[in-house]
């Protein structure tokens, strides 16, 4: 969704903040602009498109300044349009606003603002800001940002300069993430890291209902009551060539093949071959109640849900705790009872989801405990969690999220085998479970081998308008995220369904034209996917198999096969994905789609 990046500093502004535009382009947008401050004057442009056509309208333009703010915008409140991206203006053109999030309230300030004779330029919420803020300035800018945070309903991550006021920026946050970045050539903030993980590793992380000052010599943070807060800084592990393409064509091809790292390091220094039994240093805090916890609830959105939806099966499989999963969008509407000691494990790539935030907020009233597993380090729900593990897969650029998924899946096991090994799971169970994990990562290289077998099955299938993938129990949760990513990137209609429940009505479907993936490894489950498979071949569906390797029978039932190695049954759907991640990459391919960047979507999903 919308991204932002500021720069106050000693060197020219313009390039640092087109470059950092670039770098938020993955999180999904429709608009751009900038606004530069050379001390007396402000340069001042915005787009509609991509931040080529902001480049373009540019051109030539000599922009000089040291002091700048620049916006990607994903429409909320008016169209798509030039007049409606940021940074917004007041009406003297001395103030200049950009904005993520929304205000609730501005209906009604927008009413009050034009009795008073504010005339408004565009159909966006923000604009309210600019006005409030101009009309709240006498001499100090962060004192008129914090009096307008006090007018304002909703979210914001919000960035302000005036050109009255050289060689400053001001910056606020409720709900919406702000990071500040230091280095010895100015200070930099940014709603994403790898906008300035380029020019800083050293972050401070802005909270809620927080303001900075900065300039080129320093920064400061207080809070909306304007209390000075001393903050520690941090050191991001995220390194610049994480968000290099590195030869790849696209950012989810990259993603998919970065599978054996990620999954490595989710498991790093977190085995203990011998006792079976992992270490996860992020829970220590809470794991005196966690271990007698038996009521788990796994809130998330997405493919994060569906990953929860796997770590349900794997839950009851390795331990004796009583598991649901939840969308993070429908938790609020339920009346859950929670009995005492219920843990809520929130899944997050981003640890910004607005659902996810708002479910665990609410699961934080009711009384529940509250984990989080998340890879960006430092994110809301990181820190709105008492404890956690951290994926540490790096970045994840593409929108259609793969790399996370694995690694989620691989940090819900060593969760639930922790658990399980306090519970009833012996020491031969575990020492196997460790075992079976640890080969994991030259199995997924294995998969990826076979690439363009894969990439051959979807030029042989991508012109279909329809799909279906059928899976049961672990493998369920598969068919659903398989058809998520084929639609998400190559915009083909699909349908992820438990494979038992075909005859229930999706049967109906079943023709020449509509290929079914079908997930089927050898485990208990084989044989009932397998009559599965017989009843879509009998009504001449192409069936594409991802199978065990070495599985003769299914190679003379079905159209295509794809293999993956053996492994225990909970763990097939780690490297049952990836097939299917890839199928999708290259229907999407061949369709010519914009495949880092699908229609319509986001990255992180920060409005409800
Ligand atoms: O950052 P999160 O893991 O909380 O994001 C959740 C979903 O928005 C995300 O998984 C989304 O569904 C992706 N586009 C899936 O590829």
């Amino acid at each position: 969704m919308c991204g932002i990046v500021c720069y106050v500093g000693r060197r020219q502004a313009k390039p640092i903040l087109l470059d950092g535009l670039k770098q938020l382009e993955y999180r999904g947008y429709d608009s751009a602009g900038l606004a530069v401050a050379d001390g007396q004057s402000v340069a001042y442009h915005r787009a509609l498109g991509k931040i080529v056509e902001l480049e373009r309208k540019i051109g030539d333009i000599e922009i000089n300044g040291t002091t700048g703010i620049a916006h990607t915008r994903w429409a909320t409140h008016g169209e798509p349009s030039e007049r409606n991206a940021h940074p917004h203006r007041d009406m003297d053109e001395n103030v200049y606003v950009i904005h993520n999030g929304i205000i609730e309230n501005f209906h009604i300030l927008k009413r009050k603002l034009e009795k008073k004779g504010v005339r408004f330029r565009s159909e966006t919420d923000t604009e309210v800001l600019a006005h409030l803020i101009a009309q709240n300035f006498e001499e100090d800018l962060e004192e008129a940002v914090r009096r307008t945070m006090g007018q304002v309903e909703g979210t914001f991550g919000l960035a302000v300069i005036h050109r009255k006021v050289p060689g400053r920026i001001v910056v606020a946050r409720r709900g919406s993430p702000l990071i500040l970045g230091l280095s010895k050539d100015g200070h930099f903030a940014a709603s994403d890291v790898s906008a300035m993980v380029r020019h800083t590793n050293e972050v401070v992380h802005l909270q809620d209902n927080e303001l900075a000052t900065l300039t080129v010599e320093d920064f400061s943070i207080s809070t909306a009551q304007a209390k000075h807060i001393e903050r520690s800084i941090e050191t991001v592990e995220w390194r610049a060539e994480d968000a290099e393409l590195n030869g790849f064509p696209h950012f989810m091809l990259k993603e998919i093949f970065e599978q054996p790292e990620t999954v490595e390091n989710a498991m790093r220094g977190r085995l203990e071959p011998g006792e079976g039994v992992p270490k996860l240093g992020g829970i220590v805090p809470v794991w005196e109640s966690l271990k007698e916890c038996r009521h788990i609830v796994i809130v998330a959105c997405g493919t994060s849900y569906y990953a929860g939806c796997v770590g349900m099966y794997v839950f009851e499989k390795l331990t004796e705790v009583d598991v649901e999963v939840e969308l993070a969008s429908e938790f609020r509407y339920r009346k859950l009872n929670f009995p005492a000691n219920t843990f809520i494990i929130a899944l997050s790539q981003s640890g910004e989801t607005a659902d996810t935030l708002a479910a665990i907020r609410e699961a934080k009233r009711k009384g529940a405990r509250l984990l989080g597993i998340v890879n960006v380090v430092g994110s809301s729900i990181a820190r709105e969690t008492e404890a956690g593990v951290y994926n540490h897969a790096g970045p994840e650029i593409g929108v259609a999220s793969t790399k996370i998924f694995t690694s989620q899946l691989t940090i819900l096991t060593l969760l639930a085998l922790l658990l399980g090994r306090h519970q009833n799971l012996s020491l031969t169970e575990g020492v196997e479970a460790i075992r079976a994990l640890q080969e994991l990562p030259g199995q997924i290289r294995s998969v990826l081998a076979q690439a363009n077998h894969i990439e051959a099955i979807a030029q042989k299938y991508y012109s279909a308008n329809n799909w279906l993938f059928l899976g049961r129990k672990f493998n369920y949760p598969i068919a659903m995220e398989g058809a998520l990513k084929l639609k998400e990137v190559s915009y083909i209609h699909a349908e992820g369904y438990a494979a038992g429940e075909m005859k229930h009505g999706p049967i109906a479907l079943i023709n020449p034209e509509m290929p079914t993936v079908a997930l089927a490894p050898l485990d208990d489950m084989y044989e009932k996917m397998v009559s599965n498979i017989q009843e879509i071949k009998s009504r001449r569906g192409p069936v594409i198999a991802i199978a065990t390797e070495g599985d003769e029978r299914i190679k003379e039932m079905v159209d295509d096969v794809i293999e993956i190695p053996a492994t225990l049954d909970y763990l097939n759907p780690i490297l049952a994905v990836i097939p299917c991640q890839l199928l999708a990459y290259y229907c999407a391919s061949f369709l010519n789609r914009d495949i880092d960047k699908p229609r319509n979507l986001a990255k992180s999903v920060t409005v409800e």
